[in-house]
């Protein structure tokens, strides 16, 4: 199992960003943490989770890219559909066979090397082109 714990690492220095960040990543650290048979029932809120506010938080920071015209902004949006991709995949496992192991066991998986790629790379570059143009 991959860590899910928050850590300055992480931090890009725009603080809108961290904050939703974190509260990205509280809510898995939640689920992660929970006994197989809670995560049963928990693991539905969670996507809708990531439908609802993750998406708004992609749509924050494309905002920013687009007020502030980022060069690398087909880019950062292409990991964004990504996501929402592999997202959608997870959506139809769900609806398909319902909550089994793996089910849960792919969307902590995937999820979770999704964020810390993307915030290392994408994200930090994001911000430290944002910070520079503050
Ligand atoms: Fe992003």
């Amino acid at each position: 199992m991959v860590n899910i714990e928050w850590n300055d690492s992480l931090e890009t220095g725009v603080e809108i960003i961290d904050d939703q960040h974190k509260e990205i990543f509280s809510r898995v650290d939640t689920l992660v943490n929970l006994s197989e048979e809670k995560k049963k029932k928990e693991i539905e809120k969670m996507l809708r989770f990531l439908g609802g506010y993750v998406v708004e938080h992609f749509s924050a920071e494309e905002e920013y890219m687009i007020d502030f015209n980022y060069p690398e902004y087909d880019f950062h949006k292409e990991e964004h559909m990504q996501f929402l991709k592999s997202y959608k995949v997870l959506m139809k496992e769900y609806k398909k066979k319902g909550a089994t192991p793996a089910m849960i066991n792919d969307t902590q998986n995937k999820v979770i090397s999704w964020l810390y790629d993307h915030i290392m790379r994408t994200d930090k570059n994001l911000a430290a082109f944002l910070k520079s143009r503050a």
